[in-house]
């Protein structure tokens, strides 16, 4: 963690034609890792948190957290021991690629006496930052944003006293509702937020962990203001990365691959029921979160729009299944994935054409939807040179095309695979046995 992570900008090439086998760690969980820092540095006494993911968006929440007046010390390589106590900076905060750091950070200085300035690179000032905003300022928040119409990043936070409101979110967004639980912290009665789909659940759950009195009725969270007391934190592997791998494995021949110690907790788990639905041969060990995947025999499937936020980072990797897949696969409102890292939807509708697959957007119900024609199992994918438009799971989707490839696939802008992964290309060595031509310095190097 006390790493910055610089990377070659060079493209990487891959080979097709290879297989996944073996065992495999991913990462600690990046959702859970923010999360801990954030929560440690409101928290009481000293907290250990084990199994942080090395990436630069972890990287980033905890130079936040640190600037913030945490103090960060490092145990071992992903182990660190935060001692709360925010005191506020007046030097802007930096936050990278990281929209789930903007956003929770801001609901949780919102209720301090202080002033805050959150800001990040170039995508991170396109994405939407008024479904925070809103909210937060229906609370009593002062944070304004940039842009015409203010709702981009920088956002400039002069903290003041909240009052707890009733939030029902317009969009699923487990960033959002979380910058109101813990800006709800601080805010004088409670704080109440509705959603209409299930989001993912750490917040809730690591709050309560930590002391907060929450209360979840079906999909509706209240939190009352309080301290936290937080204990020490283990960070399970990533479910959103062990997803590359998994696909990987089931979509080529001779592949038996296991992913261990994997977080499958509610509204993460979603990218498995798909590719259980899609024929995958995968076992799950719910007590271990060992997943083992093997070749396997793909079929279409359909992602209703419902289903879509407990899946929504595994999309561009599904897609990619989907496309070695038998049949028409069809992921409805993805709506949400074009203000990700990148428009993800274009990206994927890219990355799919350039390896020769039939990839289109579709309308259907007022929604829009992506349908990929799969060329089915044993075919393989034309030779591609893909631009990962500066985003990390699409750079690591092309790069696991690619072992299905029939020459081989090209990624500019491998090195943000860093955002969440710098160690991808190595542990694409070492399940596969391929080499990645370019990669030797795309990991992190002090
Ligand atoms: C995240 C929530 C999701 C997800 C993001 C991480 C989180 O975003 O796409 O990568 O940690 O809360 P939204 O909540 O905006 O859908």
């Amino acid at each position: 963690m006390s790493s910055t992570t610089t990377a070659s900008t060079q493209p990487v090439t891959i080979a097709g034609g290879y297989s996944f086998n073996g065992h495999l760690k991913v990462p600690g969980d990046k959702s859970i890792a923010h999360r801990a820092l954030m929560i440690a540095a409101l928290g009481q006494r000293p907290c250990e948190i084990w199994g942080l993911a090395d990436g630069q968006d972890v990287h980033h929440t905890r130079q936040a957290v640190e600037a913030l007046g945490a103090h960060v010390e490092d145990l071992t390589d992903n182990a660190v021991r935060v001692t709360g106590g925010l005191t506020g900076t007046s030097e802007p905060i930096f936050l990278g690629n990281s929209g789930t750091s903007i956003r929770l950070l801001a609901g949780m200085v919102a209720g301090f006496d202080f002033n805050t300035i959150l800001d990040g690179d170039a995508s991170i000032r396109r994405r939407p930052m008024a479904r925070v905003i809103e909210p937060l300022t229906a609370m009593g928040g002062s944070v304004q944003g940039s842009g015409p119409e203010g709702s981009l990043a920088p956002l400039s936070i002069h903290g003041r006293r909240l009052r707890g409101v009733y939030h029902s979110l317009p969009v699923a967004s487990a960033q959002v509702k979380s910058a109101l639980l813990l800006a709800g912290l601080q805010a004088q009665g409670t704080t109440t937020v509705h959603e209409t789909q299930l989001t993912r659940t750490h917040t809730e759950e690591m709050l309560v962990a930590a002391g907060a009195k929450l209360q979840r009725n079906d999909l509706t969270v209240t939190i009352w203001p309080g301290p936290l007391d937080p204990s020490d934190i283990h960070v399970p592997g990533d479910p959103s990365q062990a997803a590359f791998w998994l696909v990987g494995a089931c979509m080529t021949p001779d592949s038996n691959l296991t992913v261990s110690n994997v977080y499958l907790g509610p509204a993460r788990d979603g990218f498995l029921e798909v590719l259980q639905s899609m024929g995958a041969d995968i076992d799950v060990d719910s007590s271990s979160g060992d997943i083992r995947a093997r070749s396997s025999v793909l079929t279409a499937t359909r992602v209703a729009a419902d289903k879509l936020p407990r899946c929504i980072d595994e999309v561009p990797i599904l897609a990619v299944a989907a496309a070695a897949s038998e049949g028409v696969t069809v992921f409805e409102g993805v709506e949400e994935l074009r203000v990700k890292e990148s428009d993800r939807v274009a990206a994927i509708v890219d990355l799919l054409v350039g390896l020769g697959v039939d990839c289109q957007v579709l309308i259907q119900n007022g929604r829009q939807c992506l349908g990929v024609s799969g060329i089915g199992n044993g075919q393989k994918f034309k030779s591609a040179i893909v631009n990962a438009r500066a985003d990390h799971r699409i750079a690591m989707a092309a790069a696991i095309a690619g072992a299905v490839c029939v020459g081989s696939v090209t990624v500019e802008g491998f090195e943000s695979t860093a955002t969440s992964y710098p160690g991808f290309a190595r542990d694409l060595t070492v399940v596969s046995g391929t080499a990645v031509v370019g990669a030797d310095s795309n990991e992190a190097i002090s």
